[in-house]
């Protein structure tokens, strides 16, 4: 297995990640030389933290390429657009393939096909884009030290597992020997919005598995709307939970309005503490905080009917439903 070498101090102040920075810039020099580094660019924490550190190191010879499968959260790809290209000036290609993952996934219910379809159809798409750029030779990976730990089989990175062989890439992995808290001080040290680099874990096929059952374009949307709402109230908490988020089931049930019936979906509130992920404690959410996230889901989500909360713990329950 690739060690973390011993050399390397646990970085835990500023200090420590600047040196960390200005040893990885020439690393990454010395390895890409004049050539061009290609990137995925999610917006995640770690892809983040890489481009951070290639443009410090090589400018525009770094190509990100941000591949918007149209199921990433609210605010999403335009946060990577405005950081990445406007703030920071990086070569980036936004690739707006929301159209295909809904055609791709059109009437797929079973949760494991729309993973593996999700994870397919993320390298077709970057694989497109890689051929089509001319002369480059390396890949820049968010690879990190646990990504190695626990690379015996169990997590695949949807993004990056699977890269064509063709393709023929040297990697760059600047961060793999890194901790996720380590990343996050290194992300801060760059520049990096705090929301960015503290941003709560967020699956690799995104509102893909919070669209439970066959997705729509309809209810990926308000599920979007929603998820944004829960976001927003509960960021204003001072105690906030590790992982929060809203579902949205494939069932309708009866609402009522202007004294007419209709049927409406359910948003389902998730909010869980965890250590590692393994097991979980549901999050005690205040009821005014509730109540408010109720109140607006309803007034502000077409289609929203009924607003449930999902309050068991792990196990039985996994954090995500699907
Ligand atoms: P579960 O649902 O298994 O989730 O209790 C445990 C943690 O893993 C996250 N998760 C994923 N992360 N790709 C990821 O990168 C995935 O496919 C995936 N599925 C679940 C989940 O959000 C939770 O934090």
């Amino acid at each position: 297995m690739d060690k973390r070498p011993s050399s390397l101090k646990r970085i835990t102040t500023k200090k420590q990640a600047e040196k960390f920075i200005n040893d990885q810039v020439k690393a990454i020099q010395k390895q890409v030389g004049e050539k061009k580094v290609l990137l995925a660019l999610s917006g995640g924490v770690d892809s983040s933290v890489v481009a951070g550190l290639l443009i410090k190191a090589i400018g525009d010879q770094l190509v990100c390429v941000h591949v918007n499968h149209g199921l990433l959260r609210k605010g999403e790809p335009e946060q990577v657009i405005e950081v990445f290209k406007k703030n920071m000036g990086a070569n980036l290609i936004y690739v707006d393939a929301s159209k295909t993952f809904l055609k791709e996934l059109k009437g797929v219910d079973d949760p494991e096909t729309k993973r593996k379809i999700i994870g397919k159809v993320f390298i077709d798409v970057f694989a497109k884009e890689a051929k089509k750029l001319k002369g480059i030779e390396f890949l820049a990976q968010g690879t990190i030290y646990p990504d190695i730990l626990e690379s015996k089989g169990v997590k695949a990175h949807h993004n990056v597992g699977g890269m064509p062989k063709e393709l023929n890439f040297e990697l760059v992995e600047p961060v793999k020997y890194l901790y996720k808290d380590e990343v996050r001080v290194v992300g801060e040290a760059l520049g990096l919005p705090k929301n960015m680099v503290y941003r709560q874990p967020f699956p690799g096929p995104g509102l893909g598995v919070r669209c439970v059952g066959a997705i729509t374009k309809d209810r990926l949307e308000a599920l979007r709307e929603a998820d944004a709402i829960v976001r927003e109230e509960i960021d204003k908490l001072k105690d906030k939970p590790w992982q929060y988020f809203c579902v949205i089931p494939d069932m309708k049930s009866t609402g009522i309005k202007d004294g007419k019936r209709y049927m409406g979906w359910a948003a389902v509130i998730r909010a869980i503490n965890t250590k590692d992920a393994v097991t979980a404690k549901s999050y005690e959410i205040p009821y005014k905080t509730l109540y408010k996230i109720r109140d607006r889901i309803i007034k502000e989500v077409p289609g929203i009917n009924r607003v449930l909360w999902d309050f068991s713990d792990k196990p039985v329950s996994t954090i995500e439903w699907e």
